[in-house]
């Protein structure tokens, strides 16, 4: 595979994933907060997520594959910069809070949706809001360590 294949791949998953957090956080959840009630509300998310967290998967992997890929070129662990180890572990940890968000609140939203149970629906998304807050938050500091790093460390 051609490197610049790798990085096409990779930047490709990191507009997707930090792209559909920014918009969920700084676009949707307002605006849903300001024009619905809960009932419309929660089953509006639980709907969004069905569709966004089936790519934010396919990211995940097309991060972790092209990224190691990307290390095994420039030489291996050794051979790369401290920028490139620190966004490998803060991408570990971004992975890890998705799988979380995926397994236990996105679960508890969906099922309480569908029992239309809005108070635990509610208190899921509340959690789903932090955690994805956090990822977001990390995802932006690693564009800026991915692409300035190498200017440092
Ligand atoms: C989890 C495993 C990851 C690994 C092993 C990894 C590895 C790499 C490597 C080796 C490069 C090439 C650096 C260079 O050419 O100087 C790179 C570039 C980059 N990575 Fe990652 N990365 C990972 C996750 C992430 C995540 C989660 C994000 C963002 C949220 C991210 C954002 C970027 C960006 C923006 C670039 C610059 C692409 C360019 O050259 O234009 N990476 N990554």
């Amino acid at each position: 595979m051609d490197q610049r294949i790798a990085v096409l791949v990779h930047v490709l998953g990191v507009v997707v994933w930090v792209g559909g957090m920014f918009f969920a956080y700084v676009a949707l959840r307002p605006a849903a907060v300001q024009t619905l009630e809960p009932a419309q509300r929660l089953p509006l998310w639980a709907a969004t997520f069905e569709r966004f967290f089936p790519w934010v998967w396919l990211s995940v992997i097309a991060l972790f594959v092209s990224g190691l890929y990307l290390i095994a070129v420039y030489g291996g662990f050794g051979a790369v910069g401290l920028y490139i180890h620190t966004m490998l572990i803060l991408g570990l940890i971004m992975m890890l809070i998705f799988f979380r968000v995926y397994f236990a609140p996105y679960r508890r939203l969906k099922n309480g949706v569908a029992a239309q149970e809005w108070k635990s629906a509610a208190a899921a998304l509340a959690q789903i809001r932090v955690l994805i807050g956090i990822n977001l938050s990390i995802g932006i500091a690693v564009i800026f360590i991915a692409i300035l790093g190498k200017l440092w460390i």
